[in-house]
């Protein structure tokens, strides 16, 4: 059984009462395993981030299922919805809008565990010490505020936050395409190490095949809220079925592992 299972997700959206009903996902099914990438791609507007929030349960889709570990997300009660919360975590693209100005990044990193009420005063510092070494960030900025560090450091901070609870899935929306391609580098081979560590499932949501190709294990390619095809990324971007996935590969300037 995959860590996760979709299965015909659909979600549709009217931007006023007498607009017309767009589909933004269009039955949508995929599975992900533990320890595993599956990377999301599609150019602008084809339902990547919206199938991201639909998976964590930030939005509710018209029809379809969502399973994690065997466990039907859309029936579960309000205290199992708080429980699932701790075991699938998001890094958005923009660190600067997820964390709060004006909170420290020591009580931004432990807020995961202040809400779901995680260990004592002192557990709680000690695991945020932890992480934010871990991420390469030194215990000596916890106090320091959001504005005080990197684009680079701060996405740091953000997947320190997102570990926080011990989490089995983080679902990375463009989590490093705002970085300069050095640092993304850098975040990707942090990103990978904590999988292998951790056995860390990545729904990897980004419009740079480039990433997709160093990064993902699997690709799920999709146009206008529906899957055009999928597989893994080396036999995928090698071969492309369709003509979409081909003008997709044909925009990306150079493919490192090609
Ligand atoms: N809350 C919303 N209300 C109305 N329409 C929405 C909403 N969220 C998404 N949409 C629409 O759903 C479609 C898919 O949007 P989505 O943000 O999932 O695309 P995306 O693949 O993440 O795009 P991008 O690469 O630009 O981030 C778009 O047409 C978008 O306008
Ligand atoms: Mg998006």
């Amino acid at each position: 059984m995959a860590l996760l299972e979709v299965r015909d997700l659909t979600k549709t959206f009217r931007a006023g009462r007498r607009a017309p009903v767009r589909t933004a996902v269009d039955d949508v099914s995929f599975d992900l395993e533990a320890g595993r990438t599956l990377a999301l791609v599609g150019e602008s507007g084809a339902g990547k981030s919206t199938i991201g929030r639909l998976v964590l349960r930030l939005v509710e889709p018209d029809a379809g299922s969502v399973r994690m570990g065997g466990e039907d997300l859309l029936a579960l009660s309000p205290q199992a919805l708080r429980a699932f919360r701790t075991r699938a975590q998001m890094v958005f693209q923009d660190p600067f809008s997820a964390l709060d100005p004006r909170t420290t990044i020591g009580t931004s990193v432990a807020e995961p565990l202040i809400v779901h009420g995680i260990g004592d005063r002192a557990e709680r510092r000690d695991r945020v010490v932890d992480l934010l070494e871990r991420v390469g960030i030194g215990s000596h900025l916890l106090g320091r505020f959001p504005a005080q560090l990197s684009g680079g450091q701060l996405q740091r901070v953000s997947i320190a936050r997102a570990l926080t609870t011990d989490p089995e899935l983080i679902v990375c929306d463009e989590a490093v395409s705002a970085l300069d391609v050095s640092i993304q580098a850098q975040v990707l081979e942090l990103l990978a190490d904590l999988q292998a560590e951790r056995g860390l499932a990545y729904l990897f949501i980004t419009h740079d095949l480039a990433v997709v190709e160093a990064f993902a294990h699997d690709v799920v390619v999709l146009r206008a809220g529906a899957v055009v095809e999928r597989g893994p990324v080396g036999e995928l971007f090698a071969n492309p079925a369709e003509d979409y996935t081909r003008e997709l590969l044909d925009a990306v300037p150079y493919l490192p592992a090609l």
